[in-house]
């Protein structure tokens, strides 16, 4: 099979146009997982083409699950999901499957499920989620191969998270709807994505409360029923193409934008110049004055500045003149991009957790690889400034959570194409 692993950029382009929002790749993951708690079709409307859902489709799947697709409609008829296995060539692609620990236990009271895969932006341990799932009656032992688990069925308790986790708090949340009795959770992370996961499960009959306050209160119950969900929209994916907007200094319009979710990152936006006005859900984005460097940035949970478009502003901050500082707040080893922007002319220098980027040098486009997904949209966002053609390697990254990148930016003007394809699998409906 031919790997889509290059995307080609052509720089110094001006962009015009608009461009429609996907659904959330971080949303979508735990909603997929907790479609597998009810015995029967569920249905998640507006669901990103993306290859990490691709991949959960076939964790689904192997777990005998039956999906398939309706334009972006994803259908998943779990009715004889009741396998227990997750081997680690899933786990070791897509870390957030561990997310099918609790979801498993909960239905089908065993799993064994392969160790979450290394990620260049840090260690990303699971010791929350262990932690989470002990607490509330599972029993894990952790072996050579992988985590071989049972639980006969969950029983509520209290959970207190020493440090905020958006997948510890959905592995507990999905551990608790099912389970005897209540549970509180205690130090929750506040991200959309927990907030999302809570209504998904609320509509397939959970009993939760505060899932948005970071303390979620959940009343265990003894089945859910169908879900049928639309996927909101993608945050990070948004806040992307408005540093494509102030990289190319051009006003561009984005439709489906869930602004209340992106607070922080716009007002960091609108301090380095950068202007929108927002009406409904769209977005008119003006990046021709995004022209002041950033004094500092620090990475927060939510609602803080999202780690997630801490590279994409970075790439941004390498166009404008004069110093800018960013602190990396939650993980430990995310400016992997910045190597590779320097490589293009930039001048980051990064120090344990915080990155100086003076900014104003010319860049040049060459081949540069990605790294990580957000490294490899900062890659493409540093690519429309760059004289020249930027080549982006391991572009595979990049399809993880971008349904069409190439095909967006290609609307918005930009010459931007890709060089071979992985076929990412669809399973049209039967
Ligand atoms: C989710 O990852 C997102 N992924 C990440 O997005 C996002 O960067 C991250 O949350 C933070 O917002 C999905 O939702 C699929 P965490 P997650 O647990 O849940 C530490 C992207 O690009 N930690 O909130 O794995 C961890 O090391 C991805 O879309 C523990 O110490 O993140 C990190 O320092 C990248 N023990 C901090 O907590 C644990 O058991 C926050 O991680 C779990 C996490």
């Amino acid at each position: 099979m031919k790997i889509l692993d290059e995307i080609h950029v052509m720089g110094k382009c001006s962009l015009s146009g608009e461009i429609f929002i996907q659904g959330s790749k971080n949303a979508a993951l735990p909603m997929m997982a907790a479609s597998l708690m009810h015995r029967g079709l569920s249905v998640l409307k507006g669901c990103p083409k993306i290859s990490d859902v691709f991949c959960m489709e076939e964790i689904l799947r192997s777990l005998g699950a039956v999906t398939w697709w309706e334009d972006h409609d994803l259908y998943l008829d779990c009715t004889d999901a009741d396998k227990t296995e997750i081997p680690e060539v899933y786990t070791g692609r897509m870390r957030s499957s561990v997310i099918l620990l609790g979801a498993v236990l909960a239905r089908n009271k065993r799993c064994r499920i392969g160790y979450p895969g290394g990620c260049i932006i840090g260690k990303r341990p699971i010791d929350l989620h262990l932690m989470a799932l002990r607490t509330l009656g599972a029993d894990i032992c952790e072996t050579v191969s992988g985590l071989d688990a049972e639980c006969i069925r969950f029983r509520g308790g209290e959970i207190f998270f020493e440090k905020s986790s958006v997948g510890a708090t959905q592995q507990a949340m999905l551990a608790a709807v099912l389970a005897q009795g209540e549970t509180k959770l205690y130090n929750c992370a506040k991200e959309p994505e927990v907030f999302w996961l809570g209504r998904y499960l609320k509509s397939m009959g959970a009993v939760i409360e505060g899932e948005e306050t970071g303390e979620i209160y959940i009343r265990g119950v003894r089945e859910l029923g169908p879900g049928k969900y639309t996927i909101p929209p993608d945050r990070i994916v948004a806040g992307t193409y408005l540093c494509a907007a102030a990289a190319a200094k051009s006003e561009i319009v984005l439709r489906n934008v869930p602004e209340g979710e992106l607070k922080a990152f716009l007002e960091v936006y609108q301090k380095i110049g950068g202007q929108y006005e927002a009406n409904g859900g769209t977005l008119k984005v003006n990046g021709k004055r995004a022209v002041r460097p950033a004094e500092l940035v620090e990475t927060e949970t939510y609602p803080g500045f999202p780690t997630d478009l801490q590279a994409p502003l970075m790439a941004v901050l390498t166009g404008i003149s004069g110093k800018s500082v960013i602190r990396e707040r939650i993980f430990d080893q995310r400016f992997g991009s910045a190597f590779q922007m320097n490589k293009m002319g930039a001048d980051i220098v990064v120090n344990g957790d915080e990155a100086v980027i003076r900014g104003g040098r010319p860049l040049t486009g060459i081949t540069v690889q990605a790294g990580d997904l957000r490294g490899g949209a900062a890659l493409i966002i540093a690519a429309l400034m760059a004289e020249g053609e930027t080549c982006i390697t391991q572009a595979g990254f990049i399809s993880r959570g971008y349904e069409h990148i190439c095909r967006d930016l290609q609307a918005l003007g930009c010459e931007i194409w890709q060089s071979a394809g992985e076929d990412l699998r669809i399973y049209e409906k039967k």
